[in-house]
């Protein structure tokens, strides 16, 4: 973004072209990952890249519950040594992939499936996701809100992380929070973020200024600003119809500007 403050060393950091797995966080619940990770899906996969989309929010996953999906295996049948991760693939979720469709490996059923997964357990998870994205060119995780060890360690495995906050202050002070404990736990860690659910531009623009200004104060760099999603009511429609967004609504507003973020992952995020 143009009018997004940077120093010349966030703007080097906000070139570089998003890595093949990205995890989706937050720290505050509710924000729209899992929304948001399913169109970015069908938007990689729209331009040509085959896409995985792994739940793994261990607590409370529901991306099969988004889509409408029944899959026959879960991260859940994985951990427990039941299925591979190869063997719990669902295909084509939200279409053909010439139409945008993408592969999903469903979260834990159950509340609370796999919340307490002990830390070891989380690693090679981590290590199995990193070994499944090797069949795709994108693979996006879709975490759990907050910045429990678990979530941290697998948002650390990925190459980048998208965090997601919107224009309300516990998002801002949540977000912090997980960015914080990422970059104990990796120093390197230079998230990208997205601010979702904007009742406008300005509106959005602040709650990111907000944002990196606590970041650049207290952790010494600015998080580069990845993208805008408007609030669009075709979002919480999609997901009571249990469909793809990008389906269902391809040219709403939030679709196109998921579209951007898109391109702006891929391009490097200066070039905006
Ligand atoms: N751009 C948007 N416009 C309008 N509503 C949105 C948008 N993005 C998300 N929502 C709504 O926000 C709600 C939460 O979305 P979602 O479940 O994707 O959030 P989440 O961050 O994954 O939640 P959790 O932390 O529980 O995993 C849904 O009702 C969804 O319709
Ligand atoms: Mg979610």
């Amino acid at each position: 973004m143009t009018d997004a403050p940077q120093s010349a060393e966030d703007a080097a950091a906000a070139k570089r072209i998003a890595g093949p797995v990205l995890a989706i966080a937050s720290g505050k619940g509710g924000v729209g990952k899992t929304a948001l990770s399913l169109a970015l899906a069908q938007a990689f996969s729209r331009r040509g890249q085959r896409t995985l989309v792994v739940d793994a929010d261990l607590g409370m996953a529901n991306v099969d519950v988004q889509l409408g999906l029944n899959p026959a295996g879960d991260l859940g049948s994985i951990v427990a040594g039941r299925l591979t991760l190869a063997e719990a693939v669902a295909e084509a979720c939200g279409g053909a992939q010439t139409r945008g469709g993408f592969d999903v490996i469903a979260g834990p059923s159950g509340s609370g499936a796999l919340a307490s997964l002990d830390i070891s357990a989380v690693g090679r998870l981590a290590a199995g996701v990193a070994a499944a994205s090797l069949d795709y060119d994108r693979t996006l995780i879709d975490l759990a809100a907050g910045a429990e060890r678990s979530t941290v360690r697998l948002a650390a495995a990925a190459d980048d992380v998208l965090i997601v906050i919107n224009d309300e202050p516990t998002s801002l002070t949540d977000a912090y929070a997980f960015v914080k404990t990422l970059r104990v736990r990796d120093e390197g860690a230079a998230p990208f973020v997205v601010v979702n659910n904007a009742p406008d531009r300005e509106a959005a623009h602040r709650a990111y200024a907000t944002f990196a200004r606590t970041c650049k104060s207290f952790l010494g760099f600015t998080p580069p600003l990845a993208g805008i999603v408007r609030r669009d009511e075709h979002v919480p429609m999609a997901i009571r119809a249990q469909a793809a967004l990008g389906v269902r609504s391809p040219d709403c507003a939030a679709v196109r500007d998921v579209a951007a973020l898109v391109r702006a992952l891929e391009q490097g995020v200066e070039a905006r």
